[in-house]
C-alpha cells in the first residue's frame, strides 16, 4: 500500500539517505511478510525453526551476550531543561546528542535492509490509541512487531495522508562492509549504544541494540516514555501496569490495573487462576495500560499491545498456565534453551532438561555452572493466544478501572495488603514503592531500589512533576477515583521460607480488595493503612500456619519507620518540584507511626 503522507514520505527519506541502507521495505503486516521474513534468518542463521509438531511456527533467537536486557545508563530523556528530565532520568542535551547520534547513523544500515513499520498503540480507532512508525534495520524487530502491537497497511490507511505519528528510529549499529560476513546477532557496543527519547518532538531515537525494550519501539520508549509525557499535557494516563478482570461468583466485574516493576509477575497476576470458587480472571493486558477519563467520569483503560513480551523463566503450568498455553505456537522466543527434540527450555519450566544447548549456544547440562536459559529470556506471544484474554480486550472503549494495585518485590517489611486510607495517601504509597532488584536490566546494581510506580525506568520526564499530575487526575475523577491498595507477595520467615504462596492463591487477597471497594467489610486501621482484619481473608481451602498469616499482616513499625527516614532523603532529592500534598502524606505517616 502507498501513501502520500507527504511529512512520513519527507522522513522516510530523509533516513534512507542518512543510514544509506542497501534497500528500503515497507511493511504490510501480512501473514506472508512474517513468514518470509522468519524464513530469511533461518536461512541466515540468526533463528532456528523449533520442532513443528512441538511448536509450531516458532523461533529461537539468541542474543548477543552483551545484548539481553534493557541498559538504563544508556537510556536518555533529550530535553532543554536538566529539571524536566529530573533526577531520575538521564537527562542530555538534545542539540548535542542529535549531533552524536547524527554520526552513528551516518551510513549505519549499509548492507541492510531498513524496514519501515507502521504501527498503531491500541486498538486502530480508539481514541484512545496512538500511530507510530518505526524505521528499523533488524528483521527480528519487525517480526516481533508483528506479534506486540498492530503493524502495515491499516496503520498506513487510518494514518491518512496527514494523521499524527510518533516517529521511531531505531538501528542495530552494525553496517557490513561489502562482502563481510553478518553475526547472527549484530549489535553495537554498549557505549555506543543510545536509547533517546526526545519528549519535546515526540521523538525516539535507538542505536546500537537489538534487545526488546531498547528496539521494539513501541513498547518501553512509545507507550511508556513519551506516552506518559503526552499523558500528562493531554490529561490522561500512561502507566507500567496489567490489567485485568475479576468477576465474582454473582457475576460482578472489577478490574484492576496493577503497577509492579520489571519481572516481578505482572504477567503471572494478569493471567492468574483464582483457587478460590467461582471467581474468574481474564487477561486485558500483562505491561502497559493507557487511561482516560470517559464521559460517565469513570477511569477507562486500554492495553496499547497486542502481545507478550514475557520473562520465561519461571513460567510454567503451575506457575503461570494460561502463559505457557499462550506459548504454544507463533511465537518468538530468546535467550531460552534448545532441548535435543527441537523445542525451548528454561529454569522453572515443567520437569528437568537433561540436555540442552543453552542461550550462548554451548553445550548444556544440569551439571554445567551456567544456566540454560538467560535469566531474561524472553517470549513474544500473540496476546490473542491467551485461554484467558478477556472478550472486551481489545474493545476501542476500554475498561473501566476499579483499582489500582502497587507493589514490589520486598522479602521483609512489607505486608501482605494493605489499602490506602483515600486517594492522597494512595499516591503516596505509589511514590513510595520500592522493590529488589531483578534480571530485566542489565545495570542495575542495588539491592532495594525507590521504583515510583513502578515507573523508574520509564517516567519520560521529571518524576516529581509526574506525582502532581497523579494529584492532578485524582482531583479530576473525585469520587470516582479507583482505590488503592499495596501487596507484596514476596515476604520471606527469618529462616529464608516464602510466607505467601502466590500465583492463584494471590486471588484470595484479590477477593478482600473487592469486598472493600463493595464496602461489604470493614478493616484493620494501622499507621501504613488498612488491613484485612480478624477473618477477613478467605483462607479456606488453604494450608498455611496462623503464625505465618500473622506475620504477613504484621506491620513493623520500627522497619517502616526506618524506612521513613530514606524516604525522606529520598524526596529531598526532588528538591521543591515535590507536590507539597505528597509532602503532607509522609508527615502524617510520621506522625501516625509515632
Ligand atoms: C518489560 C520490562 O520488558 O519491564 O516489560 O522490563
Ligand atoms: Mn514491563
Amino acid at each position: 500500500m502507498t501513501t502520500n503522507h507527504k511529512q512520513l514520505l519527507a522522513w522516510v527519506a530523509e533516513v534512507e539517505a542518512l543510514c544509506r541502507p542497501d534497500q528500503v521495505e515497507w511493511c504490510d503486516g501480512s501473514q506472508a511478510e512474517y513468514d518470509r521474513l522468519t524464513q530469511l534468518m533461518v536461512d541466515t542463521d540468526m533463528a532456528t525453526r523449533l520442532n513443528e509438531k512441538k511448536r509450531p511456527n516458532s523461533f529461537l533467537f539468541r542474543s548477543d551476550a552483551s545484548d539481553v536486557a534493557r541498559v538504563e545508563a544508556r537510556t536518555y530523556i533529550a530535553c532543554e531543561n536538566r529539571e524536566d528530565a529530573g533526577p531520575t532520568n538521564n537527562w542530555i542535551d538534545p542539540v548535542e546528542l542529535k549531533k552524536t547520534m547524527t554520526e552513528l547513523y551516518t551510513g549505519c544500515m549499509k548492507g541492510r535492509t531498513m524496514y519501515v513499520i507502521p504501527f498503531s498503540m491500541g486498538p486502530i480507532g480508539s481514541p484512545i490509541s496512538k500511530i507510530g512508525i518505526e524505521i528499523t534495520d533488524s528483521p527480528y524487530v519487525v517480526v516481533n512487531m508483528h506479534i506486540m502491537t498492530r503493524v502495515g497497511d491499516k496503520v498506513i490507511q487510518a494514518l491518512g495522508d496527514d494523521g499524527e505519528f510518533i516517529p521511531c528510529l531505531h538501528s542495530i549499529g552494525a553496517p557490513l562492509a561489502d562482502g563481510e560476513e553478518d553475526v547472527p546477532w549484530p549489535c553495537a557496543p554498549l557505549e555506543q549504544k543510545y536509547i533517546a527519547h526526545f519528549p519535546e518532538e515526540n521523538l525516539i531515537w535507538s542505536y546500537g541494540s537489538g534487545y526488546g525494550g531498547n528496539a521494539l519501539l513501541g513498547k518501553k520508549c512509545l507507550a511508556l516514555r513519551i506516552a506518559s509525557n503526552m499523558a500528562r499535557q493531554e490529561g490522561w494516563m500512561a502507566e507500567h501496569m496489567l490489567i485485568l478482570r475479576l468477576t465474582d461468583p454473582a457475576g460482578k466485574r472489577f478490574h484492576i490495573a496493577a503497577a509492579f516493576p520489571s519481572a516481578c509477575g505482572k504477567t503471572n497476576l494478569a493471567m492468574l487462576q483464582p483457587t478460590i470458587p467461582g471467581w474468574k480472571v481474564e487477561c486485558i493486558g500483562d505491561d502497559i495500560a493507557w487511561m482516560k477519563i470517559g464521559e460517565d467520569g469513570r477511569l477507562y483503560a486500554i492495553n496499547p499491545e497486542a502481545g507478550f513480551f514475557g520473562v520465561a523463566p519461571g513460567t510454567s503450568m503451575e506457575s503461570n498456565p494460561m502463559a505457557m498455553r499462550s506459548l504454544e505456537e507463533n511465537c518468538i522466543f530468546t535467550n531460552c534453551a534448545l532441548t535435543d527434540d527441537g523445542d525451548v527450555w528454561w529454569e522453572g519450566m515443567d520437569g528437568p532438561c537433561e540436555h540442552a544447548i543453552d542461550w550462548k549456544g554451548n553445550e548444556w547440562t544440569p551439571e554445567s555452572k551456567d544456566k540454560a536459559a538467560h535469566p531474561n529470556a524472553r517470549f513474544t506471544a500473540p496476546a490473542s493466544q491467551c485461554p484467558v484474554i478477556c472478550p472486551d480486550w481489545e474493545d476501542p472503549a476500554g475498561v473501566p478501572i476499579d483499582a489500582f494495585v502497587f507493589g514490589g518485590r520486598r522479602t521483609q517489611t512489607v505486608p501482605l495488603v494493605a489499602q490506602a486510607f483515600d486517594f492522597d495517601h494512595g499516591v503516596y504509597m505509589g511514590a513510595m514503592a520500592a522493590s529488589e532488584t531483578t534480571a530485566a536490566a542489565l545495570d542495575v546494581g542495588q539491592r532495594l531500589r525507590r521504583d515510583p510506580f513502578a515507573m523508574l525506568p520509564f517516567c519520560g520526564y521529571n518524576m516529581a512533576d509526574y506525582w502532581s499530575h497523579w494529584y492532578a487526575m485524582g482531583d479530576k475523577l473525585g469520587d470516582k477515583a479507583p482505590k488503592i491498595f499495596y501487596v507484596n507477595w514476596f515476604r520471606t520467615s527469618r529462616d529464608g521460607r516464602w510466607l505467601w504462596p502466590g500465583f492463584g492463591e494471590n486471588s484470595r487477597v484479590l477477593k478482600w480488595m473487592c469486598e472493600r471497594i463493595e464496602g461489604k467489610i470493614g478493616a484493620r486501621q494501622t499507621p501504613i493503612g488498612n488491613l484485612p482484619a480478624d477473618g477477613d481473608l478467605d483462607l479456606e481451602g488453604l494450608e498455611i500456619d496462623a503464625e505465618d498469616i500473622a506475620e504477613l499482616l504484621h506491620v513493623d513499625c520500627k522497619a517502616f519507620k526506618s524506612d521513613l527516614e530514606d524516604a525522606e532523603a529520598y524526596l529531598a532529592k526532588f528538591g521543591d518540584r515535590v507536590p507539597a500534598r505528597l509532602r503532607a502524606q509522609l508527615e502524617a505517616q510520621k506522625k501516625r507511626l509515632g
